[in-house]
């Protein structure tokens, strides 16, 4: 299938859905209150737990979306920021994948049942283990790093095309 040049509707669509996702799902991790052992998840957990489900589920989807439709990188850049483009979206895809699962095998771990926004009951990928959630507890967090980092390199890239290269690279992930 030859690549599309442009980014469609859907593609930006799920990109700014998930960015904003993002932008609410750090400030509650970093503030909801720590749960010790036997204490049931609060609301601020489930809403972590009902949103972090959603972007898993968003970025899944996406991902089916972007492999059925190949976009080429913008053909009037350098091979090494074609090549690091695609390096950077590619670890964002696998990074955001492993920050959702990781804690949501972790949440397994301890034992709760949550339910998705109140709705529905999750389902919870693992059986109660004490021991295994503490290693997976600094798996979540150091994805949510590794994500934040690479979010962070994102990001720059992007202002750097608007500012310092002045092309239409971010356009591309515009409206319109
Ligand atoms: C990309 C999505 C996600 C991001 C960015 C994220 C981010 C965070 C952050 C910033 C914290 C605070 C950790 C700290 O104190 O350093 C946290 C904790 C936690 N997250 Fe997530 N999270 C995501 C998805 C999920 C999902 C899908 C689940 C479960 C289904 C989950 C379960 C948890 C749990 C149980 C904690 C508490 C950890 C503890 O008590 O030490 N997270 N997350
Ligand atoms: C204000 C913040 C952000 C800006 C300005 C921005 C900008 C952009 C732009 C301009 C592109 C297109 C790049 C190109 O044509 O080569 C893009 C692609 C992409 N962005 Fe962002 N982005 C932001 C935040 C994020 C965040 C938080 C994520 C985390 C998941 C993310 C994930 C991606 C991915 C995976 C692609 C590649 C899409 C694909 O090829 O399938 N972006 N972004």
């Amino acid at each position: 299938m030859m690549p599309q040049l442009q980014y469609g509707t859907p593609a930006k669509v799920f990109h700014w859905c998930i960015v904003v996702l993002l932008a609410v799902q750090y400030p509650i991790g970093w503030l909801m209150p720590d749960l010790h052992r036997g204490m049931s998840p609060g609301a601020g957990m489930t809403f972590h737990i009902s949103i972090g489900i959603t972007i898993l589920a968003l970025t899944a989807l996406r991902l089916v979306w972007r492999l059925a439709h190949p976009v080429a990188p913008e053909s009037s850049l350098p091979a090494w920021q074609r090549l690091s483009s695609e390096v950077v979206h590619w670890l964002l895809y696998a990074l955001v994948l492993a920050t959702t699962f990781s804690g949501w095998v972790f949440a397994s771990f301890r034992g709760w049942s949550v339910s998705y926004f109140y709705l529905v009951p999750l389902p919870m990928l693992a059986s109660d283990n004490a021991a295994a959630g503490r290693t997976i507890d600094g798996l979540h967090q150091a994805m949510e790093w590794a994500l934040l980092v690479t979010i962070g390199v994102h990001i720059a890239a992007a202002l750097a095309h608007i500012f310092i290269y002045r092309d239409s690279v971010m356009r591309r992930m515009l409206p319109g």
